[in-house]
């Protein structure tokens, strides 16, 4: 059998875990809202109209902060339409995904789920067709306690208190074409400024999140990202990384060692943001937010096929990919690896949350359930709060299509407060198990006190409505102390340990 050794020591710790590490996102997109969160007369809907059965999923995915409402569809959005009355709200044509909006959920329903499900709202203001203007009014409406034209207005649509939201995205992904309003660098980076600048004087407790390039893929990567902190670095707290992988070409090795990929963006995006730092002679450190992240690629050709064929329709079911067994182990390395940047990576946000490439599905007729990447999502956010401690692993290495040195193991560990340490670990090897020492020399006796398996024979295994639990964690019996920790082949582990 394979072996890996891992060594923790409690002094050595990258950094205090950001819960907001553990987010997801709601865009106004495909089922993500209507008939997937929202669904006035489904049998499990709330009087609001909120369907308890997703709430619940959600619930159990503890789930800190969301991000809302997009995305690309936030770049046309005019945020006064989501106020007021229901039915004087108007439909709107979404040009980024071709569909109607009927702003039937705004702001206001939007911030009672949020409340509901447990969680904060990161929120989006459209820098594409709008700018600074809207952006400072939205912050007024939002979070200014009253007498004032937009906070008496909220006041006046039901909300008395202030919804406080405090973390907000300066538009999203404004480099691509596809972007309504897309801007060059310079364009951006001087509207993001004007808003941030005036949104923070509106309310001087918010957080601001610039957008960096939409991927590693783009022309500008790099460069946009130098240039426009160079126009707001003063006015900004994080910048924002996206970061999608799939397996097209069924090459699942090479799939598994994308994180690699993922490692060096994040450090490369770090260093630019400290090359900024130092031009500016700052003392001012901007960190990261990796608000959309996830494996997307099974429903590409399906949306292509929708787009035909109906046009401008509403609640279609786009982007709904269905994860198999080998994106959950996927996502767990990328969980994995954000951890171990958790010292830069302060927000992430699961892109999506519900039916829009989700860990919760839902069937309009029918109930709920959890997809394969549910799993290590879940079992991260509840177990993995606390220091991110530095795994020092040695293990074998190999290689693959696109990337060379790749760890057969990879793993982060989670002091909690308690004093437990957790140990989130893949084994990347699809045949071999690997024998994992782990070695927590400073904790004094520690005992394995649970370890759970996420393992399927089959990569390609998904959960149905039918059939929801054929990919799910196992508890195996916990090894004793001396003993080494199995990580059967393809395999997510959570191994918990106390005194
Ligand atoms: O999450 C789906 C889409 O992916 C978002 O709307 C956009 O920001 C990204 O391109």
């Amino acid at each position: 059998m394979k072996q890996a050794k891992l060594i923790l020591d409690k002094d050595y710790v990258i950094s205090e875990i950001d819960k907001r590490l553990y987010g997801s996102f709601i865009e106004h997109l495909g089922r993500a809202v209507y008939t997937g969160i929202y669904q006035p007369g489904h049998p499990a809907a709330d009087k609001l109209g909120f369907r308890r059965d997703v709430i619940e999923l959600v619930k159990q995915l503890n789930v800190p902060i969301v991000r809302y409402p997009g995305g690309n569809f936030v770049s046309g959005f005019n945020w006064e339409d989501s106020i007021g009355p229901v039915a004087d709200r108007p439909r709107r044509l979404d040009l980024a995904w071709k569909t109607t909006e009927t702003n039937e959920v705004g702001l206001h329903e939007f911030c009672a789920w949020a409340k509901e499900a447990g969680s904060e709202v990161m929120y989006a203001v459209n820098l594409g067709t709008r700018g600074p203007d809207a952006a400072r009014n939205v912050v007024e409406y939002t979070n200014h306690k009253g007498g004032s034209y937009w906070s008496d207005l909220r006041i006046k649509n039901g909300a008395k208190d202030p919804f406080n939201i405090k973390l907000w995205c300066l538009g999203n992904e404004m480099d691509g074409p596809w972007q309504m309003c897309a801007k060059t660098a310079t364009e951006y980076g001087r509207v993001a400024n004007e808003a941030a600048k005036m949104m923070k004087w509106t309310d001087d407790s918010i957080e601001t999140v610039v957008c960096g390039s939409s991927g590693t893929g783009m022309p500008t990567f790099g460069t946009w990202e130098y240039q426009v902190l160079t126009e707001c670095y003063d006015n900004v707290d994080y910048v924002s990384l996206h970061r999608y992988y799939g397996n097209p070409h069924n090459e699942t090795e090479d799939f598994l060692a994308s994180t690699l990929d993922l490692d060096d963006f994040i450090k490369t995006v770090s260093s630019i943001c400290d090359a900024v730092k130092g031009t500016r002679h700052s003392k001012k450190k901007v960190n990261l937010s990796l608000d959309e992240w996830n494996v997307w690629y099974h429903s590409n050709q399906q949306d292509q096929n929708l787009y035909k064929t109906e046009p401008w329709g509403n609640a279609l079911p786009l982007l709904e990919d269905i994860y198999n067994f080998e994106d959950a182990l996927l996502v767990g390395l990328m969980l994995i690896t954000m951890l171990k940047n958790a010292d830069r990576v302060k927000i992430g946000c699961l892109a999506q949350l519900v039916n829009v490439i989700a860990p919760i599905m839902t069937n309009k007729n029918g109930g709920a359930w959890a997809q394969t990447i549910f799993y290590p999502v879940m079992q991260a956010s509840t177990l993995g709060r606390g220091k991110s401690l530095l795994p020092q692993l040695t293990c074998e290495k190999f290689d693959t299509k696109h990337y060379t040195d790749v760890p057969v193991v990879d793993a982060a560990a989670v002091l909690q407060e308690n004093g437990d340490v957790v140990i989130f670990a893949v084994n990347r090897d699809l045949k071999e198990d690997v024998l994992l020492d782990a070695d927590l020399r400073s904790f004094g006796d520690m005992k394995v006190i649970s370890h759970s398996v996420l393992h399927h024979d089959d990569v390609k295994a998904i959960n149905t409505e039918q059939n929801p639990h054929e990919v799910k964690p196992q508890d195996v019996t916990p090894e004793k102390p001396g003993e080494g920790i199995r990580l059967p082949a393809a395999s997510w582990n959570v191994i918990r340990l106390s005194k």
